[in-house]
């Protein structure tokens, strides 16, 4: 939460599962063309907040299936867990507010009662949030059953029910949209406040982030009947929230560019950096792209001409190898001129994380940040950092000084010799 010395410029916070990750789409496109538009343009003065149903176990798995930026607030378990940062400081606040008038035994008594009510896998009951299966032909009178019930034992509960089978059981004050309502007053608190938020759902436990006061809103193309009723029944003359033609990430694109939030051509679109000026021009959107270069060059989607990574480095640079040996650039070049097409017609892809930027000097940048490829079965990353200088020989462009990367925890791999940048 500290990252920001002000308010963020766009507070991002958006739903996993069908939102920001398109389960149908094996190549992840759609989100890697947001990861690379959030990296160049939007990392350094914005908030990215992932708001999931997940509890943190089911979480982590996702984000090791699936290129998921570090996202720089998670919010679990249908806004019942609150986490900050990467490494994931609880907000034990909101857990102890959550605590008012809620009795998880009470509730695990009273669905007990309910034979239509499968209990959801041991991972996803969580201190305040029991969950179920239940057929969407039950379901309403179950849930108007259940909670008649438990009100009558004096407790204030919410029952949330999503992608036509999950029912959710949570205390009245919880829910993705009281979780996010409670970040906007400590935002407010602390003076801040987002300039703009942009909430991003759905299916039914995304609702409540729609009626969350002055955000914009997305409901992807893809969203469930049960969320577009909803926002038939409550907020249809709202013109702040748009149901997108675009599926999952393509949507929050679409969502950003339709309410003029910021930059919203991803550098993905790009096919040519050359021929095609950006809107926003520095040393974050200069990592983006070269990144995109690389996994061209290895994909043969870019021509084989040697000019541009010559043009792209320092000839007297050095680069630190993750296994520690310290390479010439020059020989990197070579292996480089080599790799071109090693991965034609494959599922090879890269992606940056936290790109973070520092001048130190009146044409000199500092970059660090986590460099992921992904190949198959196989996920490795490197702690990287590298130093930009501006004066290019290409205009608008930098030069590549010196580099040098760490294998992130796991990464090592057994053989290292396809490992460039
Ligand atoms: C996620 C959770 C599940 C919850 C559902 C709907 O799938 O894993 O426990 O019921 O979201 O909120
Ligand atoms: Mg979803």
């Amino acid at each position: 939460m500290d990252r920001l010395d002000g308010s963020a410029h766009l507070m991002i916070v958006s739903d996993l599962d069908f939102t920001m990750v398109d389960h149908l789409d094996p190549d992840n496109l759609g989100l890697l063309r947001f990861n690379a538009m959030w990296e160049a343009y939007y990392r350094q003065d914005s908030l990215l907040v992932f708001s999931t149903g997940r509890s943190p176990t089911i979480y982590k798995e996702l984000r090791k299936e699936k290129p998921l930026l570090t996202p720089d607030i998670s919010i679990m378990s249908v806004g019942t867990e609150i986490m900050y940062g990467e490494s994931m400081i609880r907000d034990e606040d909101w857990e102890q507010y959550l605590n008012q008038n809620w009795n998880r035994e009470i509730v695990t008594e009273e669905t007990a009662q309910f034979p239509e009510l499968t209990p959801q896998s041991e991972t996803e009951q969580r201190p305040h949030k029991v969950s179920f299966f239940v057929e969407k032909i039950k379901a309403l009178k179950v849930i108007r059953f259940l909670s008649e019930r438990l009100e009558k034992r004096g407790l204030d509960v919410k029952l949330i029910y999503s992608n036509e089978t999950a029912l959710d059981v949570l205390p009245k004050g919880a829910g993705k949209g009281q979780a996010l309502a409670y970040l906007l007053e400590k935002f407010k608190v602390d003076g801040k406040m987002p300039v703009n938020t942009l909430v991003c759902g759905d299916s039914g436990n995304d609702a409540e982030l729609f009626s969350v006061p002055e955000v914009y809103g997305v409901m992807v193309s893809n969203a469930q009947e049960e969320l577009l009723q909803w926002h038939a029944e409550n907020a249809k003359n709202n013109p702040n929230i748009i149901h997108a033609t675009e599926r999952c990430a393509a949507g929050i694109i679409q969502a950003i560019g339709n309410f003029s939030l910021g930059p919203n051509v991803s550098p993905r679109d790009i096919g040519d950096f050359q021929k095609c000026k950006v809107e926003i021009y520095n040393s974050c959107h200069e990592v983006v792209k070269f990144y995109l270069f690389y996994e061209r060059w290895r994909r043969a989607e870019v021509a084989k001409n040697m000019q541009t990574p010559n043009l792209i480095f320092f000839p007297l640079g050095t680069f630190v190898h993750p296994s520690g040996v310290e390479q010439p650039v020059s020989h990197c070049i070579d292996v480089m001129a080599r790799l071109h097409g090693d991965k034609q017609g494959t599922d090879y892809r890269i992606w940056v994380d936290r790109v973070s930027s520092e001048q130190v000097g009146s044409d000199t940048w500092c970059m660090k940040f986590y460099k992921w490829e992904a190949f198959g079965e196989e996920r490795r990353g490197c702690l990287t950092t590298v130093l930009l200088s501006s004066k290019a020989k290409v205009p608008d462009g930098f030069t590549w000084m010196h580099m040098h990367q760490t294998w992130l925890e796991g990464s090592e791999p057994k053989d290292e010799t396809t490992w460039l940048f």
